[in-house]
C-alpha cells in the first residue's frame, strides 16, 4: 500500500537524538536506545496541533517521553515490562523536590512508591547505564527540572495486554500516544545485580505480564499488538512511534504499516523520514490515528 511520506527535519537545534548527559533527570540513568526528551517533545508540539490530555507511552524505557510530557508540563501515562526501567520511568515522571529532600534522609516504612523508585534509581548511579550522580545531584536535579505533573503513572506490564490498559487511568480528550517499541529482539533489559532487580518488582504494583499476542515478539508485533490494546480503551489519538534501521531492513517499516491498517485497523497518516540519529541509526517516524 502507499503511504504518505515526507522528509522530516526534527524542530530545535540538537545535533543528534542521545540523551543529554547534563540535563536535569534525563542524565539519571539511560539505555542504548534512550531518546533525547527535548527532541521528543519538539516532535510532539509540533505534528500534534492540540495540546493533547495525556502523553502515553506502551514501551516507556528508561523514560524520555515521560521527560518530555514533563517538559510539556502535560500528563504522562506509561507502561514498561522490565522492572528497573519501569522504577527509572516512575522516578523521572513522579517525582518532586520533596522526593529529592527525602532521598537525602534515611527511608522510612510509610515511603510512596515514586520514591522508593528514587532510591533505586540512586543506587543504580554506578551500573552501566547511570549518570554516576550523589544523592545530593539527584536531589538538585528536581528542583532545577521542569515540575512534576500531577496525574501521571507508570505501570509495570506488558503493553500488548489489553489487561495491562484497563488498568491505566486515562484523562478524557484527546491523547497522544509516543513510543519506541523494542528495536532488537535479543535485548533483555539493564544488566542489574538480581537483587535490584528483585527489589525493583517488589516497587511497583500489580504488573500483567502475561503473553497474550502470540508467536515472535518482535518489533511488528510488539507495536501492533499494543496497538490493538491501546484501541480498547484509548478510542481516539494520534500515535507517533519511532523505528529505527535495526528493527529491520528499511522497508519492514512499510509491513509494519500494513500490518497497523489490516491487523489493526488504523489510518496510517503518514511516515516522516528524518535526518538525524538515534543510537540505532537513521530513523524515521510513523505517525497513525486510532
Ligand atoms: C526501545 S525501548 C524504549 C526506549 C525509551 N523510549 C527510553 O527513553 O528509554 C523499548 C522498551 O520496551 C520495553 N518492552 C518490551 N516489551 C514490552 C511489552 N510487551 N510491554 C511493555 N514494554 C515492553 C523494553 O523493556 C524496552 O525498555
Amino acid at each position: 500500500m502507499g503511504y504518505r511520506t515526507r522528509a522530516y527535519g526534527i524542530p530545535g537545534s540538537l545535533a543528534d537524538y542521545h540523551p543529554d548527559a547534563h540535563e536535569a533527570i534525563e542524565r539519571w540513568f539511560t539505555m542504548p536506545n534512550t531518546g533525547n526528551s527535548r527532541a521528543v517533545a519538539d516532535i510532539i508540539e509540533d505534528l500534534v496541533p492540540m495540546r493533547p490530555a495525556a502523553v502515553v507511552d506502551p514501551f516507556c524505557g528508561a523514560g524520555s517521553t515521560a521527560l518530555a510530557a514533563r517538559r510539556l508540563g502535560i500528563p504522562f501515562v506509561g507502561v514498561e515490562t522490565d522492572p528497573v526501567l519501569a522504577c527509572v520511568s516512575t522516578a523521572k515522571s513522579l517525582c518532586g523536590p520533596d522526593d529529592g529532600q527525602a532521598l537525602l534522609e534515611l527511608p522510612e516504612a510509610d515511603e510512596s512508591p515514586a520514591l522508593r523508585c528514587l532510591r533505586l534509581v540512586h543506587r543504580l548511579q554506578h551500573l552501566p547505564g547511570g549518570g554516576r550522580l550523589s544523592a545530593q545531584m539527584i536531589t538538585e536535579d528536581l528542583s532545577r527540572g521542569a515540575p512534576h505533573v500531577p496525574g501521571s503513572m507508570v505501570v509495570r506490564g506488558d503493553s500488548t495486554v489489553r489487561a495491562t490498559w484497563e488498568k491505566l487511568t486515562l484523562p478524557d480528550g484527546e491523547l497522544v500516544i509516543f513510543t519506541s517499541p523494542p528495536f532488537f529482539d535479543d535485548w533483555t533489559g539493564p544488566e542489574v545485580p538480581p537483587q535490584v532487580r528483585v527489589e525493583a518488582e517488589s516497587l511497583l504494583a500489580g504488573g500483567v505480564t502475561q503473553d497474550s499476542y502470540p508467536a515472535a515478539r518482535g518489533y511488528g508485533d510488539l507495536l501492533v499488538g499494543a496497538l490493538r490494546a491501546a484501541q480498547t480503551v484509548v478510542p481516539h489519538c494520534t500515535a507517533i512511534v519511532e523505528h529505527e534501521p535495526g528493527s529491520g531492513p528499511p522497508d519492514r517499516l512499510l509491513e509494519v504499516a500494513d500490518r497497523l491498517t489490516h491487523e489493526a485497523g488504523l489510518e496510517i497518516v503518514e511516515i516522516l523520514e528524518t535526518s538525524r540519529f538515534s543510537p540505532g541509526g537513521l530513523f524515521s517516524l510513523l505517525v497513525c490515528r486510532l
